[in-house]
């Protein structure tokens, strides 16, 4: 069975103090929940997350980075290496968001070098890919998204698979408002599913558990949720408050 996951990429919001406060009180809000399949992550940005983790010892709540350099040190300035990160007790880090694509240049390329570094430091990765708003008025979506991940991933030997969860994000859902409907989630869902079989085996794309993300909210999460390929969300602006981001846990 694949697991369940509900993710919140906090992005470039939270302090420390914010950060603690929220862990502190998602951990009183899915405490009662049973969640037994369900793997509930949070991701503060890279200065909070010793605190995070500290904050969520003893509870269900994985702590992980949004994003991390590929090569081991060196003059990189600003940037997390995987051993830094692993130091502090990182397990998973988010790569390929659209933001870091946009905004920082993140290619294809660049992200299947960070790829390699994520197998090969033992870590795992939510890997997050999407079309844009053009590609989809064009019908290019498919095409766009399995060239995303075939850059990215296809180079990897079907055993690396274990360390890769996938989070389907269409741009043009992302912090708009505006969600794909659950259908259109399905559809690119099974799509995504059915280009690793054919690349790998059934074995593999069974157990590949593909995130959706793009305006996932209390209201819309069940019904995103129940389809049979959507096997949990990357939720943003709904992850900063307690009371949304658990309402979509339950939702899960
Ligand atoms: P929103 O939920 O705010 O649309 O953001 C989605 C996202 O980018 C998660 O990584």
């Amino acid at each position: 069975m694949r697991a369940k996951i509900v993710a919140g990429n906090w992005k470039m919001n939270n302090d420390k103090d914010e950060s603690k406060e929220l862990i502190k009180d998602l951990k009183k809000a899915i405490k009662k929940e049973g969640l037994k399949n369900t793997r509930v992550i949070v991701a503060p940005t890279f200065v909070n997350l010793s605190s995070s983790i500290k904050a969520a010892r003893k509870s269900k709540i994985e702590v992980v980075a949004q994003n991390m350099h590929q090569s081991k040190n060196g003059a990189f300035t600003g940037e997390i290496s995987a051993d830094m990160l692993k130091s502090i007790g990182i397990k998973t880090v988010i790569l390929g968001h659209s933001e870091r694509r946009t905004y920082f240049n993140e290619t294809d390329v660049s992200l299947a070098a960070k790829v390699d570094a994520i197998i090969a430091n033992d870590l795992e990765t939510i890997f997050c890919f999407g079309e844009l708003l053009e590609d989809r008025k064009s019908e290019n979506h498919f095409a766009v998204v399995e060239s995303q991940i075939a850059n990215a991933l296809f180079h990897l030997e079907a055993d690396a698979w274990k360390s890769i969860v996938l989070a389907y994000e269409p741009v043009w859902a992302i912090g708009t408002g505006e969600t794909a409907s659950a259908e259109q989630a399905q559809e690119m869902h099974a799509f995504i599913r059915s280009t690793i079989e054919k690349k790998y085996s059934k074995k593999v794309s069974d157990k590949i558990s593909i995130l959706y993300g793009g305006s996932v909210k209390p209201a819309n999460a069940k019904e995103i949720f129940s389809k049979p390929d959507v096997d949990g969300g990357l939720i943003g602006g709904a992850a900063l408050n307690v009371a949304d981001f658990t309402g979509i846990i339950k939702a899960i």
